[in-house]
């Protein structure tokens, strides 16, 4: 097999192949639930290679929350089915940004009915309910936060008014993901991880999750790839502010960020654009909301449906 065809299945093996085409083709010139072709959001969530640097910064920051982190210590699977865990959480997101909108909205749906079952005590004592848009919509903001971040670094400069409008996309599946405000704004944004800091704390089950994607835990890897996961988890809440960093002891000097860090990203992120310039469901939902209707008259008319 090729080098290429190394890569592809290795990161497949990883992510999964995203390519169904019974969430993604169907509904002609139906765009979904996150802006369709010309959104903010196609343009990012089409590029793996910002999901993938951004990946572990938004699971960490939604797991600085103590609710959020005792329901997935206590009830996920991320211990034996880590990959598995990985690809729904990636899938998530490739669904309601580039499925058709049917679809899309089943995979919320079928979300938030397993957020429904998911209660319990944290260690202090304090209940818990994944469906408590409370904490919805805190894990939802972590993920455009980070996804958003990783882009503007490494791909092109943001400018406020596109975050806006990305935050404004995004906004639209967290509150059909049970969350009944996000934030919809880079203010807004700042404002609210503000608001939140308080409610943030790293507990022994925070540090054992670490350890655990780290492979200092019960998932036993090679040196090689332990200081692999180190990078991707060092570089990956480089993209988090300071305090984040501190919170997590994963701050290091800014040197060290700029010649070390940000290297293996770009590298990382090089190497997964060689492999995957583009997501097939990428393709399959372009081709589906820019279904092009011929006429019998010989006219074609563009049958995007707003
Ligand atoms: C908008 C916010 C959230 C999103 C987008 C999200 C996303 C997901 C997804 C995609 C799954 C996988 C379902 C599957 O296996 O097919 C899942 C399962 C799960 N979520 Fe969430 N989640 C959110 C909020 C929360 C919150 C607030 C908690 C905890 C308090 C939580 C705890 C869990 C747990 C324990 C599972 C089961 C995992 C397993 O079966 O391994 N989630 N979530």
């Amino acid at each position: 097999m090729s080098l290429h065809g190394r890569l592809v299945a290795q990161i497949e093996a990883i992510v999964g192949r995203h390519d169904e085409p019974a969430i993604y083709s169907g509904d002609p010139g139906d765009p979904g639930l996150a802006g369709g072709p010309g959104s903010i959001s196609w343009e990012i969530h089409a590029d793996l290679a910002t999901l993938f640097v951004a990946g572990t910064a938004a699971i960490l920051m939604e797991l600085a929350h103590p609710s959020v982190m005792a329901g997935v210590f206590e009830q996920s699977s991320y211990r034996t089915k880590p990959e598995q865990r990985a690809r729904n959480t990636l899938g998530y997101i490739l669904r309601t940004t580039f499925g058709t909108t049917r679809a899309a909205t089943r995979v919320i749906e079928s979300v938030r009915a397993i957020h429904e079952r998911i209660r319990g005590t944290r260690p202090d004592g304090i209940p818990y309910h994944a469906g408590d848009p409370e904490l919805l919509a805190w894990v939802h903001t972590c993920i455009p936060w980070a996804v958003m971040t990783a882009y503007d670094r490494y791909t092109r400069r943001l400018s406020t008014e596109e975050k806006d409008r990305y935050l404004r996309e995004q906004a639209v599946i967290g509150r059909m993901g049970g969350a009944t405000w996000v934030p919809e704004s880079v203010a807004q944004l700042d404002d609210y991880v503000r608001r939140m800091r308080p409610h943030l704390a790293i507990n022994e089950q925070t540090v054992s999750f670490v350890d655990f994607i780290s492979g200092n835990g019960e998932l036993v890897v090679g040196r090689a790839e332990k200081v692999q996961r180190w990078l991707t988890l060092h570089a990956s809440m480089s993209l988090m502010p300071a305090w984040a960093q501190r919170l997590f002891g994963t701050q290091l000097p800014g040197v060290v960020e700029r010649a070390l860090l940000r290297p293996s990203d770009r590298l990382g992120i090089r190497v997964v654009r060689y492999a995957i310039p583009e997501l097939l469901c990428v393709q399959l939902a372009r081709s589906r909301a820019t279904h092009v209707v011929v006429e019998p008259t010989g006219t074609h008319r563009l049958s995007l449906v707003r």
